[in-house]
């Protein structure tokens, strides 16, 4: 067993009452490889940005758990050699079953997500509560979900989303013990977000979605004053990195996102943690495919892998500073 609090990581106790006292998100990005996780820290010590790094079911397999651990213990040094120690978070990231968490737990992460969102109301609160009751002996803070987003990842998937209903939340939070709560208020998982009969099309032609929904934000709201709220599926997909990649030989359809004005909106309340992976992932691709474009003879991936981590950390800094306002708040 190790614990978090050996390798300089925190939950997110702390982190949480923080941003919502101060009416801004913690952001919550996704990684699975180095590249990644030195954009992430670089661009949280430079805004001086407390972080949750965080990690799939999907980047486990495809990482290894053990080598994550240590990346992110590496992170904690390496923002100290940057010269700033920030709050950093290692969390799990839609955890499925209660093994999953507690193998999480036992491996060095010091929060884990149940992603119960998929079961009824009563299975739910009770692997949530399981969770919880486990997690909590050693200070391992959890996320719950209520509600469900649609859009398709390699495991993250849901066909249809509903909405949260604020009516069930004081009760699952109150039965669960829970930390932080996820919600679906209208955002959903990948580069895909809504289909375009969903949206209208400005003058040129660009895709624009349905706003988030604040009347359901506010409601939760009201029924549980100050208990942090997680969005998820909150990137924005900008539209310069599907121009870039569609321009050097990708073939992206139809990709929408989340407004950063809705974003901004939303963290201006209770909603303290905003996961961001896509993003990253479009921001890498542009830069890759750009690069082996224009230098058909590079074949380090050092080569083209700098500009995709120069071009993810200046999308990190990008959210710290104008979206979720955490910058400085480290
Ligand atoms: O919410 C899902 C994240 O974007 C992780 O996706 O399962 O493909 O690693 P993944
Ligand atoms: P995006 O696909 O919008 O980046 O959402 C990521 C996420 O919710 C990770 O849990
Ligand atoms: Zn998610």
């Amino acid at each position: 067993m190790t614990s978090y609090k050996e390798l300089g990581l925190v939950n997110t106790r702390e982190m949480f009452k923080k941003a919502v006292k101060e009416a801004y998100a913690v952001p919550a990005y996704n990684f699975n490889n180095l590249e990644q996780l030195q954009a992430i820290i670089q661009a949280c010590v430079e805004t001086k940005s407390p972080v949750i790094i965080q990690v799939s079911s999907g980047a486990r397999k495809y990482a290894n758990a053990n080598l994550l651990k240590n990346m992110a213990k590496g992170a904690v040094e390496y923002a100290h050699e940057l010269g700033y120690d920030i709050p950093i978070c290692l969390h799990l990231d839609h955890g499925d079953t209660f093994e999953l968490c507690k193998d999480c737990i036992e491996k060095g992460f010091s929060s884990v997500m149940i992603d119960g969102s998929s079961k009824s109301f009563e299975d739910n609160i009770a692997i949530t509560k399981q969770v919880v009751d486990y997690a909590h002996q050693f200070d391992v803070t959890v996320e719950g979900e209520l509600g469900v987003l649609a859009g398709v990842e390699d495991d993250v998937a849901a066909e249809k989303s509903h909405y949260t209903r604020p009516e069930d939340v004081e009760e699952f939070v109150k039965r669960t013990g829970v930390d932080s709560l996820a919600i679906s208020i209208g955002t959903s998982h990948g580069a895909n977000k809504f289909r375009p009969e969903q949206c209208t099309r400005n003058a040129e032609g660009i895709l624009i979605p349905p706003p988030l929904r604040h009347d359901i934000l506010a409601e939760i709201e009201k029924r549980i004053p100050g208990f942090p709220i997680v969005l998820h599926g909150s990137s924005s997909v900008p539209q310069e990195y599907v121009k870039i990649i569609n321009t050097y030989g990708g073939k992206l359809k139809d990709s929408v996102g989340i407004p950063e004005s809705e974003l901004q909106k939303a963290v201006k309340s209770a909603v303290c943690k905003v996961n961001i992976d896509s993003d990253g992932r479009l921001a890498m691709t542009a830069a890759i495919r750009k690069y082996l474009v224009d230098d058909p003879a590079a074949f380090d991936p050092r080569k083209y892998l700098s500009p995709a981590r120069e071009e993810l950390k200046k999308l990190y800094m990008h959210k710290n500073i104008n979206v979720l306002f955490s910058a400085g708040k480290a």
